[in-house]
């Protein structure tokens, strides 16, 4: 097969290229990805020289470049986004363009095709549970979204969902809770604590840090995008979550210090984010009745092993972990 991954440079899709050309070492894959300030071409260093990928550096706006690249694949991952929800609330615009306009590219070249098209999104779409809730998102939950970053995911969702509806597109999607592994920007919550804790520096927490999430590692995720790609059926969706051991940033944050050793006079609190989420958690139901799919990585193990990762990949972050020092200080 021949795969087009977008933001193939980005943590998820670097850690699906990974993945995939490990258990499908047949295959062939096209990233293409804009290398924004969130695209890092060092992610691929171990697979770039490999014969079965190429890196084309370009935008999902570009219509002839899509066009020209639809028509050489089987098969569309489409991770590229602009993902920081922090980003959205300062520069909203840029999020409308490449979420949803872009994917609107994507879906058209697609549509002349007839390419098989993945779309990843997010469990943000649902919008929020209360705290005290047992709720959780599943694929009936009415969308909700709070932040122009999951407002564009949203009407990125109902865009893939009407070309397959509309123009019998064969589409699936997949709605998954906050990942973390390797190769994560220090701009996302875990790798900044972990990070500024290498660096010396304290970890901040917004507002009580009361704020929930359904953590995952980016291989279970993988996996899943795996299935649906290869089992899934057409025209569904699937929302994909962790080992239902949803934790606030706060217990979070307190787990990483017990790891590094450190204490808990390290966490500084500051002002919260606009419209912030209290808490996400998504049922994995569906995918494990249908594809028989579900968390396999536990979190304290992943997380210690992120912590490693992080430790002894200092090159990979320090040039990054500046700009997003930048991005804050001016916020
Ligand atoms: N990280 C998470 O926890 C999480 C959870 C659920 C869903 N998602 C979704 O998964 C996908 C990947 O997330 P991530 O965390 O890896 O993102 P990321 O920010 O790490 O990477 C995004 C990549 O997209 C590229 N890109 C951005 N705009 C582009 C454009 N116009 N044209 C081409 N490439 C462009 C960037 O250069 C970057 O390489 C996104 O669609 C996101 O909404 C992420």
């Amino acid at each position: 097969m021949k795969l087009l991954i977008t933001g193939g440079a980005g943590f998820i899709g670097s850690n699906f290229i990974h993945y995939w050309l490990k258990k499908h070492a047949g295959d062939q894959i096209i990233n293409l990805d804009s290398l924004t300030y969130a695209g890092h071409l060092e992610s691929l260093k171990d697979v770039s020289h490999r014969h079965h990928y190429t890196f084309v550096k370009g935008d999902i706006n570009n219509s002839e470049l899509v066009d020209s690249l639809m028509s050489q694949v089987d098969i569309v991952v489409h991770f590229a986004a602009e993902t920081h929800v922090d980003r959205s609330i300062t520069d909203p615009m840029i999020f409308t363009r490449t979420n949803v306009i872009g994917t609107q590219t994507l879906l058209e070249a697609a549509k002349k095709y007839g390419t098989r098209f993945h779309h990843i999104s997010t469990d943000e779409v649902f919008g929020a549970l209360k705290l005290e809730s047992k709720n959780k998102f599943n694929t009936k939950t009415r969308y909700q979204p709070n932040s122009p970053y999951s407002a564009s995911k949203a009407a990125s969702d109902h865009l893939v969902m009407s070309y397959h509806t509309t123009f019998g597109v064969p589409v699936t999607i997949t709605n998954c809770s906050n990942n973390f592994g390797p190769y994560q920007d220090t701009e996302k919550f875990i790798p900044r604590t972990i990070t500024n804790l290498l660096e010396g520096k304290n970890i901040l927490i917004y507002g009580d840090g009361k704020y929930v999430r359904d953590w995952m590692h980016v291989e279970d995720h993988c996996r899943a995008i795996e299935l649906v790609l290869l089992k899934g059926k057409v025209g569904a969706s699937y929302t994909v979550g962790g080992m239902n051991k949803d934790v606030s940033n706060l217990e979070v944050s307190k787990k990483i210090l017990k790891i590094m050793k450190l204490p808990e006079s390290r966490i500084d609190y500051i002002k919260d984010r606009p419209g912030h989420d209290r808490r996400y958690a998504v049922s994995w139901k569906k995918i494990n009745k249908e594809l028989g799919w579900e968390p396999k990585e536990k979190f304290s193990k992943r997380l210690k092993q992120t912590i490693d990762w992080y430790r002894a990949n200092e090159w990979w972050w320090k040039d990054m972990k500046v700009k997003s020092e930048d991005f804050y200080k001016t916020k």
